[in-house]
């Protein structure tokens, strides 16, 4: 059994994050969504993953994630030229996949730990072409979505339906045998040019070959847009963070509840109340920071409020009079109150950046 994590395509609903980086490598609870899902391969016995990148962003991917050594894993990158579809992505995995069975996994999806195990047994057990989940969900039109029978047997798939027939979205994890190669060597692009893996199924389903699918119970996120991401980032807080104070924490501090402070950061005169992630070598300093925080390496937090955000690497808040809330901070980036006169807002915004002021 093999693995195919997709961390390739352009991320244009994360942006501006994804100007300059991989969407797949943004953090949740300070570690890259990718992670989370190798764990995941890893935690289930399959060690042999290939990744697909994308030439923009593969290097970064590369450099970050490395040869899966530090997973317990073994690593192969697969360069996708173009965003050409989840299809397109297995195609070029050939060479890597073999006519093995494998798992497809999207990079950008997070489940609920534990139930890939579970769901791989029931695909190995019950010796299927295809495995799919499938979820409920409020927004189906977004999604791959399943008209299914009373019975639970999947009769059609249709990737992001206009009028949805069911409110049934594919989830982004798949289990396929090798006979997924000769579906995908006869579907054609969709109306949006992508060779569509929920095409390759229903082709499937039309040659009336072993596609069963799962309902997930428990929790999965496609975390593509910024409140998707708050609400990874609560759910891992909540469920996995455990308390590890390395940093320094001076004695006009207080910290309650479940808190990890990175060696090297220095928390002084600040509530911390959490479940709060805090990196390496971080800088806090008189300030709140509030439930289902996480602050990436190297920030600086000084006179600040903030709670349900995540701060990137490197940022810098300073005598914001506001609490700081539902926010999402990208590297570098710098929020701060300068006493100058005349008392004005001033900005540099990038690209698709967005400012809600009250
Ligand atoms: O999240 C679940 C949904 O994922 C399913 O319900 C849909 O049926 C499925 O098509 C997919 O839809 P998305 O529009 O969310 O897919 P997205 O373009 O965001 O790509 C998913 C991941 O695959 C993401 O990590 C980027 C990567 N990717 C995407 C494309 C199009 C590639 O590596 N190569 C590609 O060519």
């Amino acid at each position: 059994m093999k693995a195919l994590i997709l961390s390739g395509g352009k991320g244009t609903r994360l942006r501006p994050l994804t100007y300059t980086g991989a969407k797949q490598l943004v953090p949740v609870a300070n570690k890259p969504i990718l992670w989370y899902g190798i764990e995941e391969m890893v935690t289930a016995g399959i060690t042999d993953i290939g990744i697909v990148i994308s030439p923009e962003t593969g290097g970064e991917v590369k450099a970050k994630t490395g040869n899966g050594e530090k997973f317990g894993a073994t690593i192969t990158y697969i360069l996708q030229e173009q965003p050409a579809g989840l299809a397109h992505a297995v195609k070029i995995a050939r060479p890597f996949l073999e006519n093995s069975p494998f798992v497809m996994y999207l990079g950008d999806n997070l489940i609920q730990q534990g139930d890939l195990s579970y769901f791989l047994k029931q695909f190995q057990q019950q010796h299927h072409d295809a495995l799919i989940l499938l979820r409920t969900v409020d927004n189906p039109s977004a999604f791959g979505v399943a008209k299914v029978d009373e019975q639970g047997t999947v009769l059609e798939l249709i990737e992001k339906p206009k009028i949805p027939p069911s409110n049934l979205a594919l989830v982004g994890v798949y289990f396929f045998s090798n006979i997924i190669h000769e579906a995908i060597a006869c579907i054609k692009p969709s109306a949006r040019n992508e060779l569509e893996i929920t095409d390759a199924i229903q082709y499937l389903i039309g040659q009336n070959k072993q596609v069963s699918a799962c309902r997930l119970e428990g929790w999965w996120l496609d975390t593509g847009k910024k409140d998707d991401l708050l609400e990874a980032n609560r759910l891992i807080l909540d469920t996995s963070l455990q308390t590890l104070i390395d940093g320094e924490v001076d004695t006009s501090s207080q910290v309650i509840g479940r808190v990890k402070i990175g060696s090297g950061s220095k928390v002084i005169n600040c509530t911390i109340r959490g479940p709060v992630v805090i990196g390496e070598h971080c800088h806090l300093e008189n300030c709140f920071i509030g439930p289902y925080s996480s602050i990436a390496d190297k920030s600086t937090l000084v006179d600040t409020e903030l709670e349900h955000s995540v701060v990137l690497e490197g940022a810098k808040i300073s005598g914001i009079q506001q609490r700081i809330i539902d926010s999402l901070i990208g590297q570098r980036a710098q929020v701060t109150l300068e006493p100058r006169r005349p008392k004005a807002l001033r900005f540099m915004i990038g690209d698709d950046c967005q400012i809600e002021l009250t």
